[in-house]
């Protein structure tokens, strides 16, 4: 289906979160930290100050009142100690951006620097188990004898993968106006996943209750996990009207998204495993080193799909975190999943070639009957009807195993495969329905990032009540509508649509009105191992002398349960493994170890793909009839597009070259 508000978006009518009208709106510019730990001794803003339009200047001077339980990077100003280069410390509020952007530059922070360490090593001294990794997996597993069945194997690997820093770059940057009204309630137009949370959030922060506040975020430009939770801009923006006794809009610039919005952690990944003579799997253990902030703990899940994959009698998965004088980590497209399946799909590669298997074959032949791990019965598990799928697509039987062995012109060809899974969960929701203006209103605080959310549900709405979708309209991305979950974790379109099909049966029985809660539908859903299954086929070229590398071509075969609508799915599974290209050959976020923080801020420097990046890019699906996983027989589709991308792109290189680049990305530098 077309997307509902593709008129609204593409002649300029939807608003984001900066563009909202607001009138006697006030700008505030943040004052970024230029040290990556120590303590700031003064603040000087009679300069600032004294310039053209400036309203007020916020410091830890004067820390403005905020909850003593919020959390670290959104408690602005209310320690003196720095964490990390790149941290708010301070900002203007002015009458023009200009004026508040001029000001900024005018605040002097004395500072008493400390000796930073922002180097992940996986031998660092500071690293430990955390006690759970994201969002609530035991930090370690361990099942049968690690040492014998390594011991035993035919074939035995132990290298390590290593993943950079990665910055999400959605199109909007993140945004926020604030608005108080006379009896102190709080409402943001903010670039936000998720309204119902952020307002508890914020409100949190703020120390208001939650019912002071209204979060709205009608339309979002993208976010990744990048607007996951609030993130510093929007209670800048509350404080900052607080200050000003006016409305105050934050807009932050690319450069600073890149210091305060979050980043996916750096992994250092060690994978052994172990073959016997057939092929099958004697031992695998995939133990990970990351980092988190001095400010919280952000404990990334790298290798629990290593958990989900393949039969194995000895299977160990392994968390460390170090906490470095860095900004905290957050959400990026399938955290944990994504890097971790890069070193296990590698290493699944490795392993392929050490044994003369086909790489296809050897996932076929270590296909488990349950869930390696928990040993649950899996919902359903189609990977091996992806593999299957996707070779015959692909034409993969008859490619030729020998690296480094076809060339075409100035190129050398290969190609490579690697599967993927993403977990298919879903939350509590709630929605209303009801009848409206001669159709159909359906009312639920999701949020469409960009996803195509709001058709999805117009969708399932429609189709419950067996009317035409354009007798149907959501409103959705306003916390003041009925409480729902984050568009994260691949769970969007399950957790609302299920409370949106709810709300519809509701309406259709009462003829007027409907509501609904899957809370105790959720509460109630049975103890299985639901994920949803991929497997990505890449065709890459790399230039003898110059050592670029085109992806002429690549595939991805999923199965995920009913597909909702086929465009808006073609777009999720096409946009991941886009995503993924850019993991594999060009995303890099590069620490500064000498000063802290990041010396690349922006897309000249942080390459993300573009349209001449991408060739021949194709995504399909397998038919899957699921009645186990939740009333829609849907799996989440976000995600999985990007797990496994980058394997199967690192796979092709080899296959291409003889060279095993175990470090992303893989760059022509370390080609040549
Ligand atoms: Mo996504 S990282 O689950 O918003």
């Amino acid at each position: 289906m077309n997307r509902v508000e593709g008129q609204e978006k593409v002649t300029g009518h939807a608003l984001y979160a900066a563009e909202y009208p607001v009138e006697g709106v006030a700008y505030c510019y943040p004052v970024q930290s230029e040290i990556a730990r120590g303590r700031i001794t003064g603040v000087d803003a009679s300069a600032a100050l004294a310039m053209s339009g400036v309203l007020a200047v916020l410091s830890s001077e004067d820390p403005p009142e905020l909850a003593e339980s919020a959390e670290p990077e959104l408690a602005l100003f209310q320690r003196r100690e720095v964490a990390y280069r790149g941290q708010i410390v301070a900002a203007v509020v002015a009458d023009t951006y200009e004026n508040a952007r001029d000001a900024a530059r005018a605040v002097r922070i004395s500072y008493e620097p400390r000796a930073h360490d922002v180097r992940l090593r996986d031998d660092h001294p500071g690293l430990y188990k955390p006690d759970k990794v994201n969002p609530a997996y035991p930090t370690d597993t361990e099942k049968g004898d690690l040492a014998a069945g390594l011991a035993e194997a035919a074939v035995t690997l132990d290298v390590t993968y290593t993943t950079p820093v990665m910055h999400n770059n959605p199109m909007e940057p993140h945004a926020s106006v604030a608005l108080w009204s006379g009896d102190g309630e709080l409402t943001i137009y903010d670039a936000s996943q998720g309204v119902s949370v952020g307002r508890d959030i914020i409100a949190a922060a703020l120390g208001l209750p939650p019912e002071r506040v209204r979060v709205v975020s009608r339309h979002v430009g993208g976010g990744f996990g990048s607007k996951g939770t609030p993130r510093p801009n929007s209670v800048l923006a509350a404080i900052a009207a607080r200050a000003a006794g006016r409305p105050v809009k934050v807009a932050l610039t690319r450069q600073q998204l890149f210091d305060v919005t979050g980043y996916r952690t750096p992994t250092i990944q060690r994978i052994r495993a172990g073959l016997d003579a057939a092929g099958r799997l004697t031992a695998l253990a995939h133990e990970v080193a990351e980092q988190s902030s001095t400010l919280v703990e952000f404990a990334e899940q790298t290798a629990v799909s290593t958990r989900v994959m393949y039969a194995t009698p000895a299977l160990r998965t392994a968390h460390r975190l170090v906490r470095l004088d860095v900004a905290t980590p957050s959400w990026m497209r399938a955290p944990g999943e994504c890097p971790g399946m890069f070193a296990l799909e590698s290493a699944m590669d490795e392993l392929a070639v050490a044994a003369g298997i086909d790489p296809v074959e050897l996932r076929l032949i270590n296909e488990p009957d349950t869930e390696p791990d928990s040993g649950l019965p899996f919902s359903s598990r189609n990977l091996v009807a992806c593999l299957t799928e996707g070779a015959a697509r692909f034409g993969w039987h008859d490619r030729d195993p020998a690296p480094g062995a076809r060339r075409r012109g100035r190129w050398l060809v290969g190609t490579g495969v690697a599967a993927s899974t993403y977990p298919t969960r879903r939350q509590p929701s709630q929605a209303s329905a009801a009848v409206e203006d001669g159709g159909y209103v359906v009312r639920v605080a999701a949020v469409d990032i960009g996803t195509g959310a709001r058709t999805a549900l117009t969708r399932i709405a429609a189709d419950t009540l067996g009317v035409d979708a354009e007798l149907v309209r959501v409103e959705l991305g306003d916390s003041d509508l009925p409480e729902a979950p984050v568009a994260g974790g691949s769970m969007g379109t399950t957790s609302w649509g299920s409370a949106v099909a709810m709300a519809c049966e509701d309406l259709l029985a009462d003829g007027k009105h409907g509501i609904a809660d899957t809370t105790d539908a959720v509460k109630a859903d049975s103890q299985l191992s639901r994920h949803a299954f991929g497997a990505q086929f890449a065709e890459v070229r790399i230039d003898v002398d110059t050592g670029e590398i085109r992806v002429s071509r690549m595939l991805g075969v999923f199965a995920a349960g009913r597909i909702v609508d086929e465009t808006l799915a073609r777009s999720q599974f096409v946009g991941g493994m886009t995503m993924g290209i850019g993991m594999a050959l060009m995303e890099e976020t590069v620490t500064d170890y000498e000063f802290g923080g990041f010396t690349n801020h922006d897309l000249a420097q942080y390459h993300v793909p573009v349209n001449a990046d991408i060739e021949r890019i194709e995504a399909v699906w397998i038919d899957e009839d699921d009645d186990r996983l939740n009333p829609m027989g849907a799996k989440g589709i976000g995600e999985i597009g990007i797990v496994g991308t980058a394997a199967a792109v690192a796979n092709a290189v080899y296959h291409a070259t003889g060279r095993r680049i175990r470090d992303l990305p893989i760059t022509p530098a370390k080609l040549l």
